[in-house]
């Protein structure tokens, strides 16, 4: 079975990627997720995988592959059969792109690197397009939205210029992110 690994690359675990990360954890189950590089706020993570204070970087893996936008190469279902673990960067979106996920993980360890698509995705929405394709979906098979609106109340819309996944006619959005978005437009 495949795992997927989040590489925790904020400063702390944040209430968006408390949501981004249930959001995983429900689509790929407990058993398959691990969480890495977790040094602090680890108990907002119980119950949604296994929690490691040490990098990735230090774990002693094998047929371990890195999704990043910047790679060259797109995962398909023939090349993920050669893999068990598939590392993403718990990271936040960001426009325009800093390539974060090249600087601080892919340029940094030696497994081999691939995109999901050139378009930055979210964290869940990367790993949920990447268990499809592991599961043989081809990319060019899944339908996407290329920006997502959430309306924040007081005729205010935020813009969140992201590749979404479509399914069953609707984008798929973090499960509770709409809320928490509305209510920190309250506060700022
Ligand atoms: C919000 S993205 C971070 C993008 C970040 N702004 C950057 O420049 O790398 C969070 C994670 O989702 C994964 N990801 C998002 N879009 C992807 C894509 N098109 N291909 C491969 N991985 C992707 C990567 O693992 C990435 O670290």
């Amino acid at each position: 079975m495949a795992k997927f690994i989040i590489e925790h690359l904020e400063p702390e675990v944040y209430p968006w990627c408390v949501l981004e990360y249930a959001h995983i954890s429900k689509r790929v189950g407990k058993t398959n997720l691990i969480f890495t590089n977790v040094t602090k706020g680890a108990m907002k993570l119980k119950n949604l995988g296994e929690i490691k204070k040490e990098s990735v970087k230090s774990l002693k893996l094998k047929r371990a592959c890195i999704l990043d936008p910047s790679a060259v190469k797109t995962l398909t279902p023939e090349i993920a059969k050669r893999f068990d673990y598939f590392i993403f960067g718990g990271i936040l979106g960001d426009n325009p792109q800093r390539f974060r996920t090249k600087k601080e993980l892919s340029s940094k360890l030696s497994f081999p690197k691939f995109n999901l698509g050139t378009k930055q995705m979210s964290t869940d929405t990367a790993v949920i397009v990447c268990k499809k394709i592991v599961d043989g979906l081809d990319l060019n098979k899944l339908e996407f939205v290329e920006e997502y609106f959430v309306d924040e109340g007081k005729g205010l819309e935020r813009i969140l210029p992201y590749r979404y996944l479509v399914e069953a006619g609707e984008a798929v959005f973090t499960p509770g992110l709409r809320k928490l978005l509305k209510k920190q437009s309250r506060i700022l």
